[in-house]
């Protein structure tokens, strides 16, 4: 993986040449660096992959988009973050299991000020989630941020096997899901979508930062995109922080203005 944005001094020896090897694993993780915090506060990163032409998935899955540098980037961002957070959609969709982090980057982790390995937390309204389903075979609880009229009975039964944090009455009430989060220890928050909860964090103006990849691909029409839901009423702008390169597949690095 290589460096296109932004370009080093000229002379720089960090200057890409001819047999250069390429972005390490500490050059990922100095470009992805979560900012210093404030106390009390969150910083949000969503990370998302898509084709050239905006779908978000294939098939109704994610996974034929990205490839082993896309792989590389969706880990890596896991271990920079103390919880990743997905709508109950994409929890479902993509059967989604627990965080992997390995020894090395545990100690890593531990040593930044971390836990070893950053919960899942699924939004979700309807409460919709199987006990059984391997995201709850996890050595970290995973938490379901979810509304208080969700239906009592499944709401008991995932219990047994996730912390629930009820944000909201007929909603979960994503500012209130965030303070939440914060106030358990876990602020920098990575969002992995779907495109339902993208739309309301960022319409909402409660996003930091999108980090996408651009697969050289064409899904094609008739796809969900990373949006989703209703309108807003005007469009956001971001600021290009980085953008990297590998096999034809590029890394942009996006930072939002927070509004909340
Ligand atoms: N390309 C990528 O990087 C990427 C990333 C993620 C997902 N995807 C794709 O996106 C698709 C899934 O999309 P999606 O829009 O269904 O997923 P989603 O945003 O993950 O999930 C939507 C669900 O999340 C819950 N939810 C979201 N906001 C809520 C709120 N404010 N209050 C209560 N519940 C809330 C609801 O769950 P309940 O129904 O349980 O109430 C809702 O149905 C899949 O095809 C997946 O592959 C792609």
């Amino acid at each position: 993986m290589r460096r296109l944005l932004p370009l080093p001094e000229p002379g720089s020896p960090a200057r890409p040449g001819p047999g250069d090897p390429g972005l390490a694993q500490d050059d990922l993780d100095a470009a992805y660096a979560v900012p210093a915090l404030l106390p009390g506060t969150a910083h949000v990163r969503a990370n998302f992959v898509a084709s050239a032409d905006g779908a978000a998935e294939v098939s109704g899955r994610s996974g034929a988009l990205g490839g082993p540098a896309d792989r590389w980037v969706f880990r890596t961002l896991r271990w920079l973050a103390d919880v990743v957070v997905v709508g109950a959609g994409t929890a479902r969709t993509e059967d989604y299991g627990p965080a992997i982090v390995p020894p090395e980057r545990r100690e890593a982790r531990v040593a930044a000020g971390l836990a070893p390995v950053p919960p899942i937390a699924v939004i979700s309204g309807s409460m919709e989630l199987d006990p059984t389903a391997r995201l709850f075979d996890a050595e970290v609880r995973p938490l379901l941020l979810t509304r208080a009229s969700a239906p009592a009975d499944r709401v008991a039964a995932l219990r047994e096997v996730a912390d629930v944090v009820v944000c909201g009455d007929e909603r979960v009430e994503l500012k209130a899901a965030l303070a939440e989060l914060v106030a358990r220890g876990l602020p920098r928050v990575l969002t992995e979508g779907g495109p339902l909860l993208h739309a309301q964090l960022a319409g909402a103006g409660l996003l930091d930062e999108l980090c996408l990849t651009v697969a050289p691909l064409l899904g094609g029409p008739g796809h969900l995109g990373i949006v989703a839901g209703l309108p807003w009423p005007s469009a956001r702008a971001m600021e290009l922080a980085h953008l990297l390169e590998e096999d034809g597949t590029l890394f942009l690095r996006y930072r939002l203005t927070r509004e909340q």
